[in-house]
């Protein structure tokens, strides 16, 4: 059985964590490969709504055992605040269900207040971080002096590692940004705490996996973000600081490529972004308010994480032809697609004009992407409810048409259609 890899095809926030959901079903392994708390999940089952920043949202199967794997940066605070908080619901996040990968990173509160002076120093060109020390965390692992996982293991070492770690971020904090001073001695027992609570979690997460899969188990790699967020195939600067497309998930858990089976790219059925940086098909005004929602609503278009308003826009097709460049999809889950009903007119961005030009490609680089105009087809609406609906051939034929426009344009068969946030409201096309 394979790894099978979920992607954000956009910017993040595409359902991710509702469609790895319903695929953990049949997974015995979900295994998060990239980013840190900066993500959220939500997955809604029955009345409760669980919001995962950093635990997969696999734990809530039973039957699944789940891996924070060595691509991830950890807050140990979060993590253990999520282990209490899904404890308290009676979700199994023992030690046997749960796993955390030795070689994941660290972060401390050294990471954060980083976070945020960089944040402040850049002023206008803010990158809208979530502040949760995930540039740091990720900087002091490719400037190999990091803080491992597997440092908990060991409460000296540990000691150690946080004492020279505070000291030498607090020259940076106070030379270079005028900030507080961090208390080294305060982190260490903050984090000698943690590592007495985290350390039976450590594994290798490279050898549960080669494990795995050699005893015919299946694999989800779970992504956060999405790939234009990614460090090298999104909107650089205005990215995250890791890799959240497959090669990511392989680097991100210590998997080859020949162990990988479907790569389903999640896509909203329009287009949304928190943080700044270019969005071609950005909407304001009465159309942006509809597609956002107010707020009330645990599904509505305001971050997990932050509570940001997001921004929101047509479904954008450069985009997506961009996701399956990078991550070669083998099938689409389009998400939310209920929330288009009742607009008698969808645009959807085909292509774009670049200095008189017509491309379908999505341009990286920045000040291209700048000059590009969406190039819209006007497809029809539709006015019912679909919320209610389980099969395809029961939506409203321009839903379908909606949804085969998408397919037939991309190349890419679609797998799953969610309809609303509960898990029952999903079609599933093979
Ligand atoms: P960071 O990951 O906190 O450094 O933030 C970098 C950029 O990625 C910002 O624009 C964030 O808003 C965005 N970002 C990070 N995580 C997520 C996510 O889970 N969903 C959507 N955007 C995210």
């Amino acid at each position: 059985m394979p790894l099978n890899i979920v992607i954000g095809a956009q910017w993040g926030d595409e359902g991710k964590g509702r469609i790895t959901d319903l695929l953990a079903a049949e997974a015995d392994i979900v295994a998060r490969y990239s980013g840190g708390d900066n993500a959220g999940h939500t997955v809604t089952i029955g009345e409760e709504v669980f919001k995962l920043h950093l635990i997969p949202s696999g734990i809530i199967h039973d039957a699944v055992t789940c891996l924070i794997g060595n691509g991830v940066v950890v807050n140990p605070k979060v993590m253990l605040r999520e282990l209490d908080a899904l404890a308290a619901r009676g979700v199994d996040v023992s030690p046997d269900c749960l796993k955390l990968s030795e070689n994941a990173h660290l972060i401390t509160p050294a990471h954060i207040a980083l976070d945020q002076a960089r944040e402040l120093q850049r002023g206008a060109g803010a990158i809208g971080t979530t502040l949760r020390g995930i540039g740091p965390a990720y900087t002091d692992k490719t400037s190999r002096q990091g803080l491992r996982a597997g440092l908990l293991a060991d409460l000296e070492e540990l000691a150690d590692a946080i004492h020279a770690h505070v000291a030498a971020h607090n020259e940076v904090l106070t030379k270079i940004y005028g900030a507080e001073p961090l208390d080294a001695d305060a982190v260490a027992a903050e984090y000698a705490g943690y590592a007495q609570r985290l350390a039976p979690y450590l594994t290798n997460g490279s050898l549960i996996l080669d494990e795995a899969l050699r005893n015919g188990r299946s694999i989800l790699a779970e992504g956060a973000q999405g790939t234009l967020l990614d460090i090298d195939h999104g909107t650089y600067p205005f990215v995250t600081s890791s890799s959240p497309t497959a090669g990511g998930a392989l680097t991100g858990l210590g998997v080859g490529p020949k162990q990988v089976g479907e790569v389903t790219g999640v896509a909203k059925a329009f287009t949304t972004r928190v943080g700044s940086g270019p969005f071609p098909t950005e909407l304001e005004g009465e159309m942006a308010d509809r597609l956002r929602g107010t707020g009330e609503n645990p599904w509505d278009e305001f971050g997990t994480t932050t509570g940001r308003p997001r921004r929101v826009g047509w479904l954008d097709l450069a985009i997506l032809r961009h996701a399956h460049l990078v991550n070669s999809l083998t099938n689409l889950a389009i998400t939310k697609l209920d929330i288009l009903s009742g607009i008698p007119e969808l645009q959807v961005c085909v292509a774009y004009e670049l200095d008189g030009r017509r491309i379908e490609y999505f341009p990286t680089n920045l000040k291209t992407l700048a000059r590009c105009r969406p190039i819209y087809q006007t497809l029809p609406g539709w006015s019912e409810d679909i919320m209610g609906v389980r099969h395809f051939q029961d939506l409203p034929a321009n839903a379908q048409n909606y949804v085969n426009f998408i397919t037939t344009q991309l190349g890419i068969p679609a797998s799953i259609i969610s309809v609303g946030p509960a898990r029952a409201q999903t079609i599933f096309m093979r």
